[in-house]
């Protein structure tokens, strides 16, 4: 049986750690950061959007707060976060239900960082499985040394450097070779022509859906599913 909570509701917190070090000196700029991150998060409430027993990975994880918040919905009844966050998701509901094995990856560098916050948002009673997976993935460099039976794959605010497009979706084409589902999460930037991504690069190999827009923060949630052309 599905079980709801608020997250407003839940006062210990997993996640001050994760903030802690992220954040303290630059606090505005990591809000901005995390934005994307959290409409994504805000987004798994969507009844369609199904965690349960799914093979999750994140690409460009940087702080890895949608992977470990996905991870973390695994658990029932023991989700707390930290207040910040509190006040950013406090409108979420959260099906606290078994969810996703997860693997969170991103660039060498930024590893140390990414596995610490995952060490640091251990749950009270343990991870229920394994813990989130820390790995590195340079999109077009590494991705075949990855496997393809991935059910979801996460991507919040990877689309800023049009030079990687390309190599972004040779990535998630490989990713999703059997079928996987994936989720990106975007503030439209003219600057960096994130609309040209999912119109032209992405487009060419995926069949891509709009499914939530924030007008106010100029966000858009995108799904998209590899066409069986290959
Ligand atoms: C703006 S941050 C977003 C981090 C996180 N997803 C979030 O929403 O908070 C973009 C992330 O993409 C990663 N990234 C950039 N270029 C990459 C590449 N070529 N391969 C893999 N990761 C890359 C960066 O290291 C960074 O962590």
């Amino acid at each position: 049986m599905k079980t709801t909570r608020s997250l407003s509701m839940m006062t210990a917190c997993p996640l001050r750690r994760f903030h802690k070090r992220r954040c303290t000196e630059r606090m505005s700029l990591s809000h901005s950061f995390l934005r994307r991150a959290l409409h994504l998060c805000r987004y798994f409430e969507d009844p369609s959007v199904e965690l349960r027993g799914r093979r999750v990975i994140e690409l460009g994880a940087g702080t890895g707060v949608v992977g470990i918040l996905a991870a973390l919905l695994r658990l029932s009844g023991c989700l707390h976060t930290h207040p910040v966050l509190s006040f950013h998701l406090r409108h979420m509901t959260l099906y606290c239900i078994s969810g996703a094995e997860v693997t969170v990856t991103d660039l060498p560098l930024v590893l140390p960082q990414l596995q610490a916050n995952v060490s640091a948002n251990v749950p009270p009673a343990g991870w229920p499985s394994a813990p989130p997976v820390v790995l590195p993935l340079c999109w077009g460099e590494d991705h075949l040394t990855f496997p393809s039976d991935w059910d979801l794959v996460l991507c919040a605010d990877i689309v800023y450097l049009p030079e990687t497009y390309p190599l972004l979706v040779e990535t998630l084409a490989h990713l999703c070779k059997n079928g996987a589902v994936v989720y990106l999460s975007s503030k439209m930037r003219t600057e960096h022509r994130t609309q040209s991504f999912y119109e032209e690069h992405l487009q060419s190999r995926f069949d891509v859906e709009l499914v939530l827009r924030d007008d106010k923060q100029n966000n858009n949630i995108y799904r998209a599913s590899k066409r069986a052309e290959e």
